[in-house]
């Protein structure tokens, strides 16, 4: 079995069996995967450990795509490793982040994967810890509830891909003749972005998943970062706290 959800921003409650009931039927072999904003790497310390105990725990493999809101400083500390065909961290031998511009084969169906996002809410700007007015602007922004984030604390320039990552990607569909099952994002390709709120502006990212979507085949596209479940034109579905069964 394979299902998948949205963002999860730390939060796993949405797998306990009153609410998950299904996972009664699931094993090791069974999987989960997470549309972005996993957020279970959050801390970059030890504090982050009960939480990957947790989800190792579960009685199916939760799989990840990273988005906007992820520590990509913690996540970079963890070796690279080839798995189902594709790149990935182990964080936990069931708990394993599928990187950006990879291809995995699971249960004999092809998942392109490239996660990643813009952050919308950062209008204050992003701070950081080093700049000498740093505590004075922090302060400001907290007293007029600002939307802002610190540089490496609770925002990563790596939130979008590098030149390596969308050069990946595009050879990764390029091998697969651009013919993949689906496609597991965290933003969605421009157009349905703005199907989702014309307020989203388009960026490098939504841009470069517009290419491909104009170019790929594929059954269901599937990714999170709106904060609402919807299905738009039949074959992009938008996850937010829901599970769906892929497969
Ligand atoms: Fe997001």
């Amino acid at each position: 079995m394979i299902y998948a959800t949205g963002d999860l921003h730390g939060n796993t409650l949405r797998f306990r069996p009153q609410y998950f009931p299904e996972r009664a039927e699931m094993t090791k072999d069974d999987y989960m995967i997470v549309c972005g904003d996993f957020g279970c790497i959050w801390n970059g310390d030890k504090s982050d450990v009960p939480q990957f105990d947790r989800l190792e725990a579960l009685p199916f493999m939760v799989l990840f795509v990273d988005g906007n809101h992820e520590n990509f400083d913690a996540l970079s500390e963890y070796p690279v490793e080839q798995w189902r065909g594709g790149k990935v961290h182990k964080i936990r031998p069931h708990v394993i982040h599928l990187m950006r511009g990879q291809a995995f084969e699971l249960q004999g169906r092809t998942f392109f994967t490239m996660g990643g996002a813009q952050s919308h809410d950062i209008a204050d700007g992003i701070l950081d810890m080093d700049s000498p007015d740093f505590y004075e602007r922090y302060d400001s922004l907290r007293r007029s509830r600002g939307q802002f984030r610190i540089n490496h604390i609770s925002w990563w320039k790596e939130e979008l891909p590098s030149d390596e990552e969308y050069a990946e990607a595009w050879q990764t569909m390029e091998r697969l003749d651009w013919k993949v099952d689906y496609i597991i994002t965290h933003c969605a390709p421009t157009a349905i972005q703005q199907k989702i709120n014309t307020d989203f502006r388009p960026d490098k990212l939504t841009e470069f998943l517009e290419e491909v979507r104009s170019r790929s085949q594929f059954h269901y596209w599937l990714f999170g970062h709106y904060h609402d479940n919807r299905i738009i034109d039949e074959k992009y579905v938008l996850l937010y706290e829901q599970m769906v069964r892929v497969l």
